[in-house]
């Protein structure tokens, strides 16, 4: 088999997806979801895909833990579905090209540090864009600057704002995010 960890910090809606998409593979699984923030909807997704949850408060967000952790529980990939903590360089070391993000705009626009969520949606109203999107990125050590595996856009009206636009991300993210991990997987485990 072949192990995923979903890391996420916020309401899981991605994490929900994947969980779906992957839960008849033969091959590939979601064994677990790892999370900063204790009151975040994703423990709600991880108790209804009855999967494992880990929550990493300040005292156990510590390398050697984590590591130890992502051993103990065989994880071969990482997804970051909403996770917005700064993944460490050792961690991204030990998972060179394993790991994947979903950034919720076309980069290298409007990326880069305090760029998340509703920071993205809002910059991209102010500055009157006509276009947005997605980009599935491998992680690097630099704030989303990895690899790009996948960017999808969508088109701006003149009456979009941060609540509509939130949501046409969330249909191209909901769209797209799984099978572009289950391709990526597949190419990297040939
Ligand atoms: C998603 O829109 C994702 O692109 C964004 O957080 C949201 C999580 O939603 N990620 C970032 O901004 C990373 N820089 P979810 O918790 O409903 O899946």
């Amino acid at each position: 088999m072949i192990n995923i960890e979903i890391w996420a910090s916020g309401g899981g809606s991605n994490a929900d997806k994947i969980l779906t998409y992957f839960k008849n593979n033969p091959i590939i699984e979601v064994v677990s979801l790892g999370c900063n923030r204790s009151k975040a909807g994703a423990f709600n997704v991880a108790h209804k895909h009855q999967i494992k949850s880990i929550l990493w408060d300040k005292k156990s967000w510590e390398i050697s833990n984590i590591i130890h952790g992502l051993k103990e529980r065989s994880v071969d990939f990482i997804v970051l579905a909403g996770f917005l903590k700064l993944v460490p360089k050792e961690i991204i070391e030990h998972y060179k090209g394993r790991i994947v993000n979903i950034h919720p705009s076309l980069l290298p626009k409007y990326g880069g540090k305090n760029m998340y969520g509703n920071h993205v949606h809002e910059a991209i109203i102010h500055d009157e864009e006509k276009k947005s999107g997605i980009t599935i990125h491998e992680v690097n050590e630099e704030f989303d600057k990895g690899k790009i595996l996948a960017q999808f856009s969508v088109n701006l009206d003149i009456n979009d704002d941060v609540k509509s636009l939130r949501k046409k991300i969330q249909y191209l993210e909901h769209q797209h995010f799984s099978s572009i991990i289950h391709s990526w997987i597949k190419s990297k485990s040939q």
